[in-house]
């Protein structure tokens, strides 16, 4: 596996606020290494998935920022057709060779921020997960989604939590309050580009967001809720999933876990 992905640091770092959405074509970087050890993440993220979409079926969907398509064939299980966007043409061939044996997945290259290149009101159903960490302000990506669903159309989208429970522990030891504005959290390793951005984001300021482009937050699970290096020495994957299976509702509420999944449905009202 590459070097550790993370340099968090508790105190917010200055973060490269460039234009480009194109990092993950950095030759050097290989977003496929990042998940060699992860299995548990991984696994985790994929149970969410097809909790929030149990039972449930779509025409058209997204899987926006989908980079390779890991996630994609959880989607497809539960839609007709699939749109993989993203604006690394690197992670768009790769995703082509990923998803071979789908006939019904279309790919799609995404040129600008905050812009996603299908008519108003055409998905059914988008999925954004692990792209939040990249945006510094998600309001303009919020707004683009709402205005690509069908009117009653729903989106599953992922944040990486800084109110997750161990942060507020800290948060408490320093008599700070957990910040609502995004953090940026420094660089992560795998040779990605030195000026990603990469930002935590409170769950609170998130559905708030949603809520004022029209997205209500009609589910809520919180996942990858033992990601810990001692855990994940000391248990085995197995039964750290039937935990994370357990506890994925229930934790919700407290926005416990690292990352924090929303299931929203489009609304008339703003
Ligand atoms: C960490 S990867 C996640 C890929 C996939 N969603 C997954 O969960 O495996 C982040 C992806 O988001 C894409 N990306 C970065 N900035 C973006 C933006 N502003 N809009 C859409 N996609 C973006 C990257 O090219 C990359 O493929």
């Amino acid at each position: 596996m590459s070097s550790k992905t993370k340099t968090r640091k508790h105190e917010p770092q200055a973060a490269d606020r460039s234009d480009s959405i194109d990092f993950y074509d950095d030759a050097n970087h290989n977003y496929e290494d990042f998940w060699l050890g992860r299995d548990y993440e991984h696994r985790s993220e994929l149970l969410a998935l097809n909790k929030l979409l149990k039972n449930r079926h779509y025409h058209l969907a997204m899987d926006y920022g989908g980079g390779y398509g890991r996630i994609s064939p959880v989607i497809l299980e539960h839609a007709d057709k699939l749109i993989l966007s993203d604006p690394s043409t690197k992670q768009l061939n790769i995703a082509r060779r990923f998803l071979d044996k789908y006939p019904n997945v279309d790919y799609l290259k995404l040129k600008q921020k905050e812009v996603i290149p299908v008519d108003d009101g055409t998905l059914d159903l988008l999925v954004m997960v692990r792209v939040s960490h990249h945006l510094e302000d998600p309001k303009g990506t919020f707004a683009a989604i709402a205005r690509s669903l069908k009117p009653d159309g729903e989106a599953i989208i992922e944040i990486a939590n800084e109110a997750h429970f161990i942060n507020r522990l800290r948060y408490l030891k320093q008599l700070k309050p957990v910040p609502k504005q995004p953090i940026p959290v420094g660089r992560i390793a795998n040779g990605i580009a030195d000026n990603t951005p990469f930002f935590n984001h409170n769950p609170q300021t998130i559905d708030n967001l949603l809520a004022g482009v029209g997205l209500k937050t009609i589910a809520k699970l919180s996942v990858s809720n033992l990601r810990h290096e001692y855990l994940k020495q000391h248990l085995d994957v197995e039964r750290m999933l039937a935990m994370e299976k357990f506890f994925q509702g229930k934790l919700s509420r407290l926005d416990f876990g690292p990352s924090i999944f929303f299931m929203v449905k489009k609304t008339d009202s703003k």
